[in-house]
């Protein structure tokens, strides 16, 4: 009989010689398990997003397949299961009111089943996150497997990454530069093979930070989905959760403190999407780390952008992988003393072990510290008394000349307030102004869409504006770029300062102070505040319902308040 761990909680279910044993171990043999699979070997959970509606996870049975044959040559149980998948690119309102529920499927799904580790097959933005917030509840051995990123896309000679291109494209047709049919043609070039987003947006950005806290395995960030070394990372991690179930290696040996500290530095060198700040809190919230807005601003500062990648940049993951990856960086870090080198990963080895010989094959591609890609990277977090909660702003894709400016404000009272004015002629504005756009954080959209990155009014697109200071309680795609600040919290839904905001009001940004004020007399303010009626929620049942009642702020993650803190994989013996 293969050795039992404490942590092996599937002897409860297989390891029994009577009536239940019978029946859980009968059950799963009806696809041709044999008896020896019960012999108290770990059993790993392979928890899968699969999906067709998901189209960035859509090649996940085949390395579902890799996992499993690595848990088999390491003597372990493969047992794959789904769990709800979240498709960045068609479910509505957004993938993010989903991410929460998500969680608790995995949640649940680990718990109530007899599942010693798992390994959690992760791709489209959300479900890097859902996955791991689930999984870091449980408190099982986990590793986080990536799908990896698409190809790059081609245009006409030349290179379109997903979502930065879009935005780009987009612009062009409004603004008349591009006809309808090369805008058609643009959709079969960019994406063209299995992967996830193969810009740095938050797809890429969740695997990188992965890789960053220790979770995935050296190399997890950039290999290309349809790269065989893909295939073999699975695999590797397939064999690794076995040793980790034995070892007793569960999740929050890895999630520490240290762990988030070298993530946030991470981010700050690949330029890194702003929705890790949420991500990041609230997978550190399900542990009990204590990871605040202020620790992204503290540790990224003096941190630089070293990776050269859409869209801070102009290359995209293929090249990234080819040029090092990650490690390249981690390194670069770690040689800066901004890498705290003895942070545990699930490779057995510390993070500074995994990546201090590291090589990089082109320094275009991967700055150094020394010769960074842009000085001054990292998310600044801003306070004021429009946002007293904070807010972010990303100064790697915001225009210089804006990061201090005044202006006065056009304001949008919500999404649809927004499409249905910005493309009329007769909008008061110009490009001084500040675009604020409310009601779209965690309750008010619901599920804070990522629209932070409002599209600029045609009449100045045409004028060849191409940037401008945009407000709003809202998220911005990790693809996406400009001058936005985001994530403002309290939100306009909530009572925040954003909702008393009136058109032509006077907003001052200052990002080097780390300042946002609406400058108006705080009496003003008061009166505003006297008249403002909370908005209803847009559904009074279900999930919405839960959700509308019991979503956090942004800043402290846009968790559901009742799901902070882990509870462990305890489960009552069944009743049978
Ligand atoms: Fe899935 Fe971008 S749509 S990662």
């Amino acid at each position: 009989m293969a050795k039992k761990t404490p942590q092996q909680r599937s002897i409860q279910w297989f390891g029994r010689q009577d009536l239940h044993g019978f029946l859980y171990r009968s059950w799963v043999r009806n696809r041709g398990v044999p008896q020896d699979q019960f012999d108290g070997r770990p059993v790993i959970g392979i928890c899968n997003t699969y999906s067709e509606l998901t189209p960035c996870n859509s090649h996940f049975r085949i390395i579902a397949e890799h996992v499993k044959a690595g848990v088999l040559e390491a003597g372990g149980f493969p047992l794959e299961f789904p769990v709800m998948s979240l498709g960045e690119s068609l479910m509505r309102p957004t993938a993010m009111l989903y991410r929460n529920l998500a969680s608790m499927d995995v949640e649940e799904s680990l718990r109530g089943n007899p599942v010693d580790g798992a390994v959690l097959l992760v791709g489209c933005d959300k479900t890097t996150p859902s996955l791991l917030m689930g999984a870091a509840s449980v408190d099982l051995p986990a590793i986080a497997v990536s799908g990896g990123p698409m190809l790059s896309g081609k245009y006409r000679g030349t290179d379109v990454g997903s979502g930065t291109s879009v935005w780009q494209m987009s612009e062009d047709l409004r603004a008349g530069k591009l006809t309808l049919e090369e805008f058609h043609e643009a959709e079969s070039c960019m994406h063209r093979s299995h992967g996830h987003c193969m810009t740095m947006g938050t797809a890429s950005t969740m695997a990188s930070m992965v890789e960053a806290l220790g979770v995935g395995m050296p190399g997890n960030a950039a290999i290309p989905a349809v790269d065989a070394r893909r295939n073999v990372l699975a695999r590797a991690a397939g064999r690794r959760i076995v040793e980790l179930v034995k070892g007793g290696v569960t999740i929050s040996k890895i999630l520490t403190r240290k762990a988030f500290e070298n993530a946030i530095r991470a981010n700050a060198a690949i330029g890194g999407s702003t929705n890790a700040v949420i991500h990041l809190i609230a997978i550190a919230r399900r542990l009990g780390v204590k990871l605040a807005l202020e620790d992204w601003d503290r540790l990224g500062r003096g941190v630089h952008c070293l990776a050269n990648l859409m869209p801070s940049g102009k290359y995209l993951m293929e090249d990234f992988y080819y040029a090092g990856g990650l490690p390249a960086v981690l390194r670069e870090l770690g040689e800066a003393g901004l890498l705290n080198r003895d942070a545990l990963t699930v490779s057995g080895k510390s993070i500074w072990e995994n990546n201090r010989e590291a090589p990089c094959w082109n320094r275009d591609v991967i700055h150094t510290m020394k010769k960074p890609f842009k000085k001054h990277s990292g998310i600044a977090v801003l306070r004021g008394n429009l946002c007293p909660d904070g807010a972010v702003i990303k100064p790697s894709a915001a225009t210089p000349r804006l990061m201090k400016h005044r202006g006065r404000a056009v304001v949008f009272e919500n999404i649809e307030d927004f499409h249905a004015r910005i493309d009329d002629p007769k909008l008061d504005i110009d490009e001084r102004s500040v675009m604020v756009l409310k009601n779209c954080g965690p309750k008010g959209y619901p599920g804070m869409a990522e629209v932070g990155n409002m599209p600029l009014p045609p009449k100045l697109l045409k004028r060849g504006v191409t940037d401008m200071v945009r407000i709003s309680d809202a998220r911005m795609s990790g693809t996406a770029y400009g001058t936005a600040v985001l994530h403002v919290a309290p939100e306009a839904a909530a009572g925040g300062a954003l909702a008393l905001v009136q058109e032509g009001d006077l907003i001052e940004l200052d990002v080097a102070k780390r300042k946002l004020e609406l400058l108006v007399p705080a009496r003003e303010l008061r009166k505003r505040k006297a008249r403002w009626k909370a908005p209803k929620p847009r559904l009074s049942r279900g999930y919405w319902r839960l959700y509308f009642d019991h979503v956090l702020q942004a800043s402290e993650g846009a968790d559901l308040d009742f799901l902070a803190g882990k509870s462990g994989a305890f489960v009552p013996r069944d009743s049978h």
